[in-house]
């Protein structure tokens, strides 16, 4: 029996090895973290993460072939195959701070490999990582090896959270590079071998490594630059009275573009598009191409712009202070169907609001009160830290409260602000919300779900992304 061992049971380790573990019932599959809540919480009913399949798939292999645990140094001398998949956060301090990516779990989830393997490993680079990290890794497991041989391969994951079940059981691609000798093309083969249980053999892509690294990066560097480019064409439409949902629907019927990802909203977030794109700015600036860096780092200018501006709007909407009124914030995680609120807009935006003395009710159905205190108290790029480094007891932002229910967020509210598309702001009964408002209500729509239209005719002033602006808007102009 294949044995594989998962360094790394966050948003991408567990979900991934669930899945290999069910589509391949004949491998055991070993997902160990140092954190040991985090493997309590793999095993018990209330999962560590949520994501929509995952309980069922969880459920269907835990204790057959899919284990967790914190035992890792007896599970990585044990496995043929050791997937990494730690964080790989931006640095916050020293060379590259802000930019470059912090590979310090990853160096010692190296070492320790180096440390107890005892027979012929195959290391796969699941974590997203700089081009050339496989080089470094290759240095640290042979100078320290015991006797025995390493391939080292990049295996990146191209899953959304959210929808990580459905992309990892169609996904549209599995990219796997490695060295371009025999003994590489082996040890890609062996890889491709699990990935072959259940993905088409058209769908598995083999490259060298630094194309396999590089492909990663690029992703999310394009996907995020598709949302900058929508965001971009949000602001002109709200100065011209163009509709950005018209324009986002005509250029995507152009086949060379395509209509997905094209939706204008308050900004993108997320562990991976902010980081990996900084990280890719850091690698185009040593590699002697600034012009090429710039360019990347625009992508990021015009999300913390589309923040900014939406805080803006609501401010100078609101007579130009929001200073003891009280915000209603629908949202807090970066997306629907996620607890994740790792870079989630929403923290940008209650900080701004926070910033003009706003008080603010936050809801959220996914996302716990620690964890929003948490965030609101923590400085960019803490969070991808151990806890060590991070607040111990999250200051209380004293003008923050959060509900467990959208209507007592919004009871006596001068605003509401959308910040995350869950279905169920679309279904909320507005104008029982806009009855408990202080008037005039209004809405400010980050994410265009509710029908600004019947809002209106309710008596709200509404504001939605990139869409024709309210008279009242018109007149007071927001300044970025
Ligand atoms: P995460 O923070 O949820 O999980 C990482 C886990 O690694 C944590 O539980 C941490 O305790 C553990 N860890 C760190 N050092 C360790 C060590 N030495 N030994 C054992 N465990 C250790 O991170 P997430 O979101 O799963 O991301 C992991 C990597 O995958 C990152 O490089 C990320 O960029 C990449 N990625 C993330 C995606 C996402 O949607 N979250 C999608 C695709 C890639």
């Amino acid at each position: 029996m294949v044995k594989i061992c998962c360094i790394g049971a966050g948003y991408v380790g567990g979900p991934t090895m669930a899945v290999i573990a069910l589509k391949c019932p004949s491998i055991e599959v070993v997902v160990v973290d140092i954190s040991a809540s985090r493997i309590a919480a793999w095993n018990s009913d209330q999962l560590p993460i949520y994501e929509p399949g995952l309980d069922d798939v969880v459920k269907q292999c835990r204790g057959k072939n899919l284990f967790f645990s914190t035992n890792v140094e007896v599970h990585v001398a044990e496995a043929d195959i050791i997937f990494v998949s730690v964080n790989t956060p931006t640095k916050t301090r020293g060379l590259g701070a802000g930019k470059a990516a912090d590979l310090t779990y990853w160096e010692s989830a190296a070492r320790m490999i180096a440390d107890v393997s005892r027979s012929d490993k195959i290391v796969v680079e699941k974590s997203t990582v700089p081009v050339k990290t496989a080089e470094a890794i290759e240095k640290i497991l042979t100078h320290n090896s015991k006797g025995v041989n390493y391939q080292i391969l990049s295996n990146p994951e191209f899953l959304a959270e959210g929808t990580a079940i459905q992309d990892l059981f169609t996904p549209d691609r599995v990219l796997i590079g490695g060295r371009e000798t025999p003994e590489g093309s082996r040890a890609v083969q062996t890889l491709k071998d699990v990935y072959a249980h259940w993905v088409p053999e058209d769908r598995i892509l083999t490259t060298n490594l630094w194309s396999a690294e590089l492909s990663k990066l690029a992703a999310n560097a394009f996907l995020a630059q598709r949302i900058s480019s929508v965001n971009a064409i949000s602001a002109l439409c709200e100065a011209t009275g163009a509709n950005v949902s018209e324009v986002a629907f005509a250029v995507g019927k152009d086949s060379r573009i395509g209509p997905k990802f094209l939706n204008a909203s308050v900004g993108f977030g997320g562990s991976c598009f902010q980081k990996d794109i900084l990280n890719l700015v850091y690698i185009c600036e040593c590699n002697g191409l600034p012009e090429v860096a710039n360019y990347w780092r625009q992508v990021i200018k015009i999300n913390d712009y589309q923040k900014s501006r939406f805080v803006n709007r609501v401010v100078s909407s609101m007579f130009n202070t929001v200073s003891g009124k009280k915000i209603a914030v629908l949202g807090f995680a970066f997306k629907k169907d996620t607890g994740d609120t790792r870079e989630t807009p929403a923290i940008d935006v209650c900080k701004g609001l926070l910033g003009d003395k706003a008080s603010i009710s936050i809801y959220d159905p996914q996302v716990t009160e620690e964890q929003i205190r948490r965030d609101l108290a923590m400085n960019k790029f803490d969070w991808d830290h151990p806890a060590h480094l991070q607040p111990t007891s999250p200051a209380a932002v004293k003008q923050v409260s959060v509900t467990w229910d959208a209507y007592a967020a919004a009871k006596g509210a001068h605003g509401v602000c959308i910040l995350t598309e869950w279905d169920e702001f679309r279904e909320l009964d507005y104008q029982r919300i806009y009855d408990n408002m202080q008037k005039p209500a209004f809405v400010f729509d980050g994410r265009n779900v509710v029908d600004a239209e019947k809002l209106r005719a309710i008596g709200f002033i509404v504001y939605s992304i990139g869409k024709p602006l309210d008279s009242w808007l018109k007149d007071m102009p927001a300044i970025a």
